[in-house]
């Protein structure tokens, strides 16, 4: 696992920018593994910069995201394909029809959704980078607290906790879908690597228990521990409870001063 512990929120967003940025220079029809939440959108906006500025492509790059309300239709407002147009589908140059989410059309089973997600994810070669973001109970998706570390993608019901949470962005608490499906935790291991995304203090505990608790299916973000391949990118409030944190800052200058050293050699 490399950690990066940034300052700020926008020094994570323009670090996570920088790593998709670099990802897709080197591999232009990657399969990204997106996530919603307020954490990634800044990094969003600013790779929708990199596009304008032509500086980067997404023509042929394919993306899943991890996971969609049951019931929500794509063009509801709150529905999570709503909320990537407005963030970011519809401010780069990507084929819409390569934009996938696990939906569920209302004349379809929804038991059906899920294992027809993870043949589509099979047949696009699986995921070259999940980006994550994590709940302030440790999930990943909607991969919450007691979701089995070996899971696929399906209907999950989400904690009283989640839903409190995510209540701003429902109009009354009626509207709000209790219901939803997302990749499992197998499913988000599979990817190829990880960049995982946290910021701000209330993050902090979920950070400290995903990064140095036991793997535990009470924190699905700890199955991360077992991926070889994770970049965590963590601004300092979301840092603060890491009992480590020196040691990693310490690293993180080792690496930058190698570097450094490599690149005037
Ligand atoms: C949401 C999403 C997750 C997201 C997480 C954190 O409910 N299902 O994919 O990463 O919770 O959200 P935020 O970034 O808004 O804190």
């Amino acid at each position: 696992m490399e950690l990066v512990i940034l300052k700020d929120s926008e020094q994570v967003a323009a670090a996570g920018a920088e790593h998709l940025q670099d990802l897709l220079l080197n591999k232009p029809n990657a399969v990204l593994g997106l996530a919603t939440g307020r954490t990634p959108k800044s990094m969003y906006r600013q790779l929708a910069n990199l596009c304008k500025e032509s500086s980067l492509s997404f023509r042929d790059v394919t993306t899943f995201n991890l996971d969609e309300y049951l019931g929500v239709q794509p063009n509801d407002a709150q529905s999570y394909r709503s909320t990537m147009r407005r963030e970011l589908f519809d401010d780069i140059d990507i084929d819409p029809a390569n934009t996938y989410l696990p939906e569920c059309a209302a004349d379809q089973n929804p038991l059906d959704v899920g294992p027809d997600y993870e043949a589509a994810i099979l047949e696009k070669g699986g995921i070259d980078c999940q980006v994550l973001g994590i709940g302030q109970n440790g999930h990943i998706g909607f991969n919450e607290p007691s979701s089995s570390l070996n899971s696929r993608t399906r209907i999950k019901t989400l904690t009283r906790e989640t839903i409190e949470n995510n209540r701003q962005y429902f109009e009354d608490a009626e509207s709000q879908p209790q219901l939803a499906i997302t990749m499992g935790i197998a499913t988000i291991m599979d990817a190829r690597q990880i960049l995982l995304l946290a910021t701000g203090a209330a993050k902090a505990e979920a950070v400290r228990q995903s990064i140095e608790g036991a793997v535990s299916a009470s924190c699905p973000a700890s199955i991360l521990q077992m991926h070889e391949r994770v970049v965590v990118l963590l601004d300092e409030p979301a840092a603060s409870k890491l009992a480590r944190l020196d040691y990693y800052l310490w690293v993180q200058n080792q690496k930058r001063r190698l570097l450094a050293k490599i690149a005037s050699d």
